[in-house]
């Protein structure tokens, strides 16, 4: 497909992604914290567990929460759904259109795997629908009332599922895919999990019966598997802006510690919500951020000093072969019609001025060339490495 028409797509999906995503989560934020503020106090009127009073954009608020019911259901009754199903909907057809329509270009590296795009295109769809599916039993059986034990199997299993992914795919569409199956789990607990129970509850109660308490408790269960999974997919949505973790040799392993470390953050924050403020989780937190980034910075390279120093001359021939195929200001891969990033490496002014990103993404990361599709070779690598080198003693 035309690049322009592509980009055109995805800047128009990508952001009704964003805006339905921010509804949707913030709709969750605001009820979590609504759970938590409320009042609990003598004196509410009739079935009503607790209350709370806010003032926003000039109104105040008065919100009442009941301890099951109202006794007779009001005539108007608000869902929050729609933001969950086109948050999914808006997704799954970004993927499409940013790793389906040209496999060849962001999904596939021939260096991780050399497979077929149609190939790479249903292990991506294949390991959505197949970590909903595994998901999904495991929150219909006995585990599932262990959470402490339940969340070790999630985060172990999505930790496999990236490693395999990274075997596979490009890493920043390995990440990706990861995100998506959370991402469904979320939206299919929504669909197939939340709803039905509500719909039950709502049913049951405008036929005066008394609803099991046990559908409930499962929606319950669900709703808070959500929001463990909030944050790790927020990170895994925005994660191809850094190179430094899926470019990094242990991407996967990178990826099951922000994971950890947010679902820590989340874990912080419920409990606040209940009345328990564990501060030393957030610092511990940072801490744990920090450490990563120190664990996993890119080794320096080292100048061999025997070896000649490397021109800037040499160093823009192999960036003319390898680089502005796309990085140029008339690109001639056929994806590309601009430069990616309007990032141009035509004149050795360009390289020199771009030579700290040139590093980190063509020898600390390798995640340049885009797949490497111009077939960069560990030489080159290292010749520009010593290109940087040599242009930071001057
Ligand atoms: C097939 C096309 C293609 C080739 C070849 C390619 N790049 Fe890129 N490059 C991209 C795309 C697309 C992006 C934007 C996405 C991203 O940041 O990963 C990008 C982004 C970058 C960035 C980040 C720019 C910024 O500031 O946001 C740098 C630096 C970079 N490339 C360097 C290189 C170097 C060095 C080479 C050659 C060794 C190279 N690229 C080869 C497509 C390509």
């Amino acid at each position: 497909m035309d690049p322009y028409v592509t980009e055109w797509l995805n800047l128009i999906v990508r952001w009704i992604h964003l805006i339905v995503g921010i509804a949707w989560i913030g709709a969750s934020f605001y009820f979590n914290w609504l759970e938590g503020h409320l009042e609990k106090k003598a004196g509410l009127s009739e079935g009503v567990a607790g209350e709370l009073w806010a003032v926003h954009g000039g109104g105040f608020y008065h919100v009442q929460k009941y301890a099951v019911a109202p006794a007779q259901l009001p005539e108007t009754l608000h869902w929050f759904k729609w933001e969950a199903y086109w948050t999914w909907i808006s997704g799954i057809t970004l993927l499409c259109i940013v790793y389906y329509l040209s496999p060849g270009v962001y999904l596939i590296d021939k260096s991780v795997a050399d497979i077929p795009g149609w190939a790479g295109i249903l292990i991506g769809l294949g390991f959505i629908a197949g970590g909903w599916f595994a998901y999904d039993r495991l929150a219909k059986s006995p585990l599932v009332d262990k959470p402490g034990l339940f969340l070790l199997v999630m985060l172990l299993g999505m930790t496999i599922v990236a490693l395999i992914l990274t075997q596979i795919f490009n890493p920043r569409a390995a990440y990706i895919h990861v995100g998506a199956m959370l991402g469904t789990m979320m939206a299919g607990n929504v669909f197939f999990g939340i709803m039905p129970s509500q719909r039950y509850l709502v049913g049951a109660l405008s036929r005066g019966e008394a609803p099991d308490p046990e559908v409930g408790k499962r929606g319950f269960q669900r709703s808070l598997h959500n929001n463990y999974f909030t944050l790790p997919v927020l990170f895994i949505m925005i994660s191809n802006h850094y190179p430094a973790t899926f470019g990094h040799a242990a991407n996967w392993l990178i990826l099951a510690a922000l994971a950890a470390i947010s679902i820590g953050v989340r874990h912080y924050f419920n409990l606040r919500n209940r009345g328990r403020d564990m501060r030393w989780i957030l610092p511990l937190a940072a801490l744990a951020m920090f450490s990563l980034a120190w664990v996993s910075a890119p080794a320096k390279v080292e100048l061999d000093s025997s070896a000649e120093p490397v021109s800037t001359a040499q160093a823009h021939g192999i960036i003319v072969q390898r680089c502005t195929t796309c990085h140029s200001a008339s690109p001639t891969d056929a994806a590309f019609k601009t430069a990616p990033n309007g990032v141009m490496f035509d004149t050795e002014d360009q390289i020199i001025s771009n030579a700290p990103g040139i590093y980190a993404r063509a020898v600390a990361t390798e995640s340049m060339p885009l797949g490497n599709l111009t077939g960069m070779t560990t030489e080159e690598r290292s010749l520009l490495g010593q290109w940087y080198q040599t242009l930071g003693q001057h």
